[in-house]
């Protein structure tokens, strides 16, 4: 059951950054190496790092821990195992820990998948990304989609959680097709989907393609009926969206993002991991050195990675937490940004953007942003936030 926002929450994310094969739209730290990677040496690593963060974070009580990539579901379940175990030796660990794993239908065997749920992972999230072979290709990814829907299905047998991600705004796709591929996504989810819209991220090969016009995205408008199709099928089939791209059940919210977008603690473990730490009264924004070699050997040198640590001042941490809160159906609490920042927000522009129905205040005098709001949300928290 997910906890409700303002009660205390602790997430540890580990980063693995290695993947088989890069795909041509992603610009997440994640490498491939044509060498054998020494998972030893790299558990080793984050044990080490782990007892580093946890000195500068303790007394903690972890609710929960996430495991993404890069493809974490390359790690050995020995490796998974020896990372859960250092957090438990340095941290307490909640009774009713969510443990999330980012997994690749390409890497999934289900013998693996019984290694982590035995490791304690207890929530899988599947990188599914389309139903049907031609996309996928398109999408560079390795996978067929009955490969994928194999892996579903193994997911479903083994952990009582799973989720899987799928990307929309794809080259050609109509809302119809859409429609379609979401119907047939939603019979087989059970309490979690992920959709992300296609984005063209810079130095990928896809950013190249479509600026020399030989990848073409959906224009706006069709963007929008993407995207309002997506509302509309999964809320009528109960998996409402409680944060932009993400649907779930009633209770079953992935509770280590919620923890993000609620502004709460974490720590980030690994190469281009980031973390959110309150240390001495001030919240400190930290990052890691991204390249997973460099980021070994600081570790081996110093006991940890961290290349970033910036202590935010009231209105950077306030901007944060209005930035990230707002991508949440639930909104966020003024009263909390207030505390954060030491200023209201502005009544005007509140009401200037309640007129144009794209905020609402709710009875508890939560602020959220509207279904017809959320596809402008940045120019929504800049107005805000100004
Ligand atoms: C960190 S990735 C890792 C998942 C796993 N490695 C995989 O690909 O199956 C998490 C998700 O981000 C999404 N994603 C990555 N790049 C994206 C992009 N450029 N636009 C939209 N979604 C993207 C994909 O759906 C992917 O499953
Ligand atoms: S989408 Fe996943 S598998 Fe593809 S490169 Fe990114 S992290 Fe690796």
């Amino acid at each position: 059951m997910t906890r409700a926002d303002g009660e205390p929450a602790f997430g540890v994310y580990i980063h693995w950054p290695f993947c088989l094969s890069k795909c041509p739209y992603c610009d997440f730290n994640s490498h491939v190496r044509h060498v054998a990677i020494d998972e030893q040496r790299y558990l080793r690593a984050f044990v080490r790092e782990i007892a580093t963060t946890a000195e500068r974070a303790p007394g903690r009580e972890v609710t929960s821990i996430f495991l993404g990539g890069g493809t974490p579901s390359l790690m050995q379940p020995s490796t998974v195992g020896g990372i859960l175990e250092a957090i438990g030796k340095h941290w307490r660990v909640a009774s009713d820990v969510e443990v999330s794993m980012e997994a690749n239908p390409t890497s999934v065997e289900a013998t693996r998948f019984r290694g982590y749920r035995a490791a304690g992972v207890n929530r899988v999230s599947l990188g599914v990304q389309a139903l049907d072979d031609i996309s996928l290709k398109s999408l560079g990814r390795m996978h067929s989609a009955q490969e994928a829907m194999d892996a579903v299905a193994i997911a479903r047998s083994i952990f009582e959680r799973y989720s899987f991600d799928l990307i929309y705004a794809r080259p050609n796709q109509t809302p119809a097709m859409w429609q379609a591929e979401l119907q047939k996504a939603i019979a087989e989810a059970a309490e979690h989907l992920s959709l992300y819209q296609l984005t063209i991220e810079a130095e990928t090969p896809f950013f190249g393609l479509h600026a020399a016009g030989k990848l073409q995205t959906p224009d706006e408008a069709t963007a929008r009926a993407l995207y309002d199709v997506t509302q509309e099928v999964c809320a009528a089939q109960g998996l409402p969206s409680y944060e932009i791209s993400n649907h779930a059940r009633a209770g079953a919210e992935c509770r280590h993002n919620l923890l993000y977008w609620r502004g709460q603690e974490y720590a980030g473990i690994g190469p281009g991991a980031h973390g959110r730490l309150d240390i001495n009264g001030l919240r400190h924004a930290i990052a890691t050195e991204k390249r997973p070699e460099t980021w070994l050997m600081r570790v081996e040198a110093c006991g940890h990675g961290v290349v970033v640590d910036d202590r935010l001042n009231s209105e950077e941490r306030a901007d944060e937490f209005l930035l990230m809160g707002l991508r949440l159906a639930e909104g966020i609490d003024p009263r909390r940004y207030q505390a954060l920042s030491g200023r209201a927000l502005d009544p005007v522009r509140i009401a200037m953007l309640r007129e144009e129905g794209a905020i609402m205040v709710d009875p508890s005098g939560r602020l959220r942003v509207t279904q017809s709001g959320f596809p402008l949300l940045d120019a929504v928290v800049a107005d805000l936030a100004a």
